[in-house]
């Protein structure tokens, strides 16, 4: 098959290019490198350099016609969404919309869309947060991302369009950027490299619910035949807090520092936690890499 994969120059998608050609796939790579980054873009993926914007992107799927489209292009920061939201709403939807257009147009069989099930909800009413929860976003980000899911429920009822969206817990791995706004792992482990005391915003009691990189992969992979028109928790179901990953991160360097702590940033939650019995029970998947072990080999990538 052929897929067309938006953001595969990214942290997420490069991995989920590279699964793709060892499994003997075509690839086509759409990104525009405004946060991805050349040396993760495997060889054999046949690259269009362009903002998902951009009209001529109709062009890429005329010539390409791709039998899958795995979205995950995006503006990726919250706190950047709450600063400028009208650059997330660009992105996020009137892109987004973009690929859906195309897809529709040229037949695509299926999108998988990389949605946020750290943020669509807002703050928990219980955990771990199942795909029936409320959905309260408390920041653009989250408000953008669950408008396109909305257009995709749209446009599968109305133009019978198919699709799986994955509401990603906070994803970590090898090749996510550690200079970038999210990303806790990335950014104490690349600090500590470097020798420099991570800040910590707020107390350190905020939990997240981290998910290993390949297995974001292998969702992804079962998404292509399972889970059409469904919304699927990509999580591991566990909260940990920012504290637990600096103790991890020290413990794994020997690091000699303390954190700073500064003020807690907006749109930021206090907890969460999502749960993965549906992804379990439609899709086949459950994760597999415990997050010491995911921290082993995120750390062991930096330190390379
Ligand atoms: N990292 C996480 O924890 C997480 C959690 C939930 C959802 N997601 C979603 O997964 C997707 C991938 O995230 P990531 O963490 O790999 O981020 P990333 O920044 O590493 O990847 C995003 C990629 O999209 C490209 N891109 C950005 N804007 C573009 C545009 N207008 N046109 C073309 N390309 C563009 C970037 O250059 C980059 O290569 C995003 O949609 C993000 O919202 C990520």
């Amino acid at each position: 098959m052929k897929c067309l994969v938006t953001g595969g120059a990214g942290f997420i998608a490069s991995h989920i290019v590279d699964r793709l050609i060892e499994e003997g796939n075509k690839v086509v790579v759409v990104d525009d490198f405004s946060t991805g980054n050349k040396d993760n873009l495997n060889p054999k993926a046949k690259l269009y350099e362009m903002d998902i914007c951009d009209p001529n992107l109709e062009a890429v799927f005329q010539s390409e016609k791709p039998d899958y489209v795995s979205h995950h292009a995006g503006q990726v920061s919250v706190v950047r969404s709450v600063r400028e939201p009208e650059f997330d709403v660009k992105v996020n939807i009137i892109g987004s919309l973009n690929v859906l257009q195309q897809s529709l147009k040229y037949s695509v069989k299926k999108i998988i869309f990389s949605s946020t099930g750290g943020t669509v909800y807002g703050e928990p009413e219980y955990l771990p947060v199942d795909e029936d929860h409320p959905t309260r976003p408390l920041c653009p980000y989250a408000i953008d991302k669950l408008t396109f899911e909305k257009y995709l429920y749209m446009y599968g009822v109305v133009y019978g369009l198919n699709y799986t969206i994955l509401r990603y817990s906070n994803v970590y791995g090898p090749r996510q950027d550690p200079h970038g706004e999210a990303g806790v792992v990335a950014i104490f482990t690349q600090k500590m490299i470097d020798g420099v005391q991570p800040t910590i915003f707020g107390d350190g009691t905020a939990t997240r619910d981290y998910v290993y990189i390949d297995d974001v992969v292998s969702a992804n992979m079962l998404a292509f035949e399972h889970g059409d028109r469904g919304i699927y928790n990509i999580s591991t179901g566990i909260e940990t807090d920012v504290n637990t990953i600096f103790a991890l991160l020290k413990a794994e360097f020997g690091f000699p520092k303390d954190a700073i702590y500064s003020d807690k940033r907006p749109g930021e939650l206090q907890r969460i936690a999502l749960s993965y019995e549906k992804a379990k029970s439609e899709l086949g998947w459950s994760p597999k890499v415990t997050f010491k072990e995911g921290i082993k080999k995120t750390v062991k990538y930096y330190a390379r």
